[in-house]
């Protein structure tokens, strides 16, 4: 398989700090079941550019009456696709990564993290999704709308079940998982507060009617779960917990969760099939 490169990869990563904002709301999502892991929000505690290219001008330049003063050409300086960050620092989050921020077992979110450009994307979501839940990081929600938008004119029924989740939403969430099913099985499908890339404002469950809009494996063999997961990234998203990365990242296969990385880097991700953790390390490299 090609290997992209990678000079390619990143020709416009724009770094933005994003605000953070101490005053959140509490939340709601879904648990998971079985191995055939249907991750539903329980009921009574909480649930769950392309770059552009900078364009040389054509400058029509008139032939110059004297001969140009000869000036050392000035060499163009490397563009920047990787940041020149690390990926986290002492086990928490480097957010200067902005849309490529890493968030997993292993590296937090501050507790008071909530993003500072959270708008509720013009999508269908399950009725259950409200408030925050709603909400994505505004380069997310436009993705995710003209995602759910061509999905729905080729015909194929998807909804939002889970998109942003606050700290405090996570601590409900998680916490009623342990109380159902256990520490160790609670950490293969739910992330613990701080841990879970829902509080980036990146990433949102996705469902279908074919499964109940549940959150489990099941949407994998359904159309729309093929949908998902052959379009996903041409709108920026990965799946971000495949069944071949368990041992990476820790979690089960969830064909559900999108999380939003830009076009580029989601279409490098998918070609390079390699979880993002490595997919940024070699960026880095
Ligand atoms: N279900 C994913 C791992 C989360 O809780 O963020
Ligand atoms: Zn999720």
């Amino acid at each position: 398989m090609r290997k992209p490169s990678f000079l390619m990869v990143c020709c416009a990563l724009t770094l933005t700090l994003v605000g953070c904002n101490t005053s959140e709301q509490p939340e709601t999502e879904q648990p998971v079941d079985e191995p055939t892991v249907s991750e539903q929000e329980p009921t009574t505690p909480p649930e769950e550019s392309p770059t552009e290219s900078t364009e040389e001008e054509q400058v029509n330049e008139e032939p110059a009456e004297e001969p140009p003063v000869e000036t050392p050409e000035e060499e163009a300086p490397p563009i920047e696709l990787v940041p020149t960050e690390p990926i986290e620092r002492d086990g928490q989050a480097n957010l200067a990564l902005d849309t490529l921020v890493l968030v997993n077992k292993q590296i937090a979110l501050p507790s008071t993290y909530k993003p500072g450009d959270l708008v509720t994307p013009n999508i269908d979501f399950v009725d259950s999704a409200t408030g925050d839940r709603r909400m994505l990081r505004q380069e997310a929600a436009t993705a995710v709308e003209a995602l759910m938008k061509d999905a729905k004119a080729a015909g194929i029924d998807l909804k939002g079940t889970s998109a942003f989740r606050s700290y405090e939403y996570q601590v409900q969430l998680f916490n009623s998982y342990v109380a159902r099913d256990g520490k160790e099985q609670a950490m293969k499908y739910s992330a613990p507060p701080g841990h879970s890339e829902h509080q980036t404002g990146l990433a949102i469950d996705i469902s279908s009617a074919s499964v109940g809009y549940q959150l489990t494996q099941g949407l994998e063999q359904t159309k729309e779960g093929k949908w998902l997961a052959d379009n996903a990234h041409t709108y920026g998203f990965i799946v971000r917990y495949q069944r071949a990365y368990e041992a990476e990242t820790g979690y089960m296969y969830e064909p559900w969760h999108l999380r939003y990385i830009g076009v580029e880097h989601a279409t490098n991700v998918r070609e390079m099939n390699v979880p993002f953790e490595q997919y940024l390390e070699q960026l880095m490299d």
